[in-house]
């Protein structure tokens, strides 16, 4: 396995990474209440089988404190909520009580024009909301960002040998975060990662990458996404 990369297979809440070395966080946690149910999820599969939005949003806030302890001071974490509208504000005013974090942009990830999701109710799916340390005054004009970038679940699902579980987010969505708010060289770290698409993203842009999932069955699926990867390179 390459140097670059670092795989655990681990509750997200449990996870300890050294303090401040991780220079990008994306984090896309399984979904709870009607947003699990529209992707068919059932509640006791996924996210240690909480129950309710209030124990759904306690779990965030304790991964959100790792988050914290090792994130660059000059860092950002995205936590991508998909289409939970409803508890985006609550999210946001827990993260700034209970942690150093500050809420900054919410990015929105508009697949609308996606054909093969249009029996899904929402059109704008995706909330991603940007954390990070210390201050800076976002202009409330231009706190939301539309992202407009299509997704295929078919270019996914060759790699679920399992069927598809949750959403998997393009590439090109991991890419625009990426180049924006990191460098070559630096630590990527996606903790809920899912088929592993974040770390591939990230290998091929040269930062150093650390995966994290709770599954098993996710974690055998990014590995061997990487080492068709490292296969590819030789
Ligand atoms: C929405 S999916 C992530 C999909 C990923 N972004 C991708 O592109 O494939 C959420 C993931 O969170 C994982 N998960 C759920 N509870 C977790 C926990 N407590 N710690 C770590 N991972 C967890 C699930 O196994 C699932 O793979």
């Amino acid at each position: 396995m390459r140097k670059d990369i670092e795989l655990y297979c681990k509750d997200a809440t449990e996870i300890f990474l050294d303090q401040s070395s991780v220079n990008l966080f994306f984090m896309n946690p399984s979904y709870v209440g009607s947003a699990l149910e529209e992707y068919g999820g059932s509640l006791d599969s996924h996210i240690n089988n909480v129950q309710s939005i209030d124990d759904y949003l306690s779990l965030l806030i304790r991964v959100a404190k790792h988050v914290e302890h090792s994130l660059a001071p000059d860092g950002s974490a995205f936590i991508m909520l998909q289409n939970q509208h409803n508890i985006v504000p609550r999210f946001c005013s827990l993260i700034e009580t209970h942690t150093g974090l500050t809420v900054g942009q919410l990015f929105v990830w508009d697949f609308s024009d996606t054909e093969n999701l249009k029996h899904l109710k929402y059109e704008k799916m995706g909330l991603i909301v940007h954390l990070y340390k210390g201050s800076f005054y976002v202009d409330p004009t231009k706190r939301e960002y539309v992202l407009r970038i299509p997704f295929d679940p078919q270019k996914i699902k060759k790699y679920n040998d399992i069927g598809f579980i949750g959403s998997s987010i393009p590439e090109e969505l991991y890419e625009n975060f990426i180049l924006a708010f990191s460098k070559e060289g630096d630590t990527f770290a996606d903790i809920f990662g899912g088929t592993g698409t974040g770390i591939v993203s990230s290998v091929k842009l040269n930062r150093k990458a650390i995966y994290n999932d709770i599954a098993e069955s996710q974690y055998k699926i990014a590995t061997s996404r990487i080492s068709d990867l490292n296969a590819d390179e030789q």
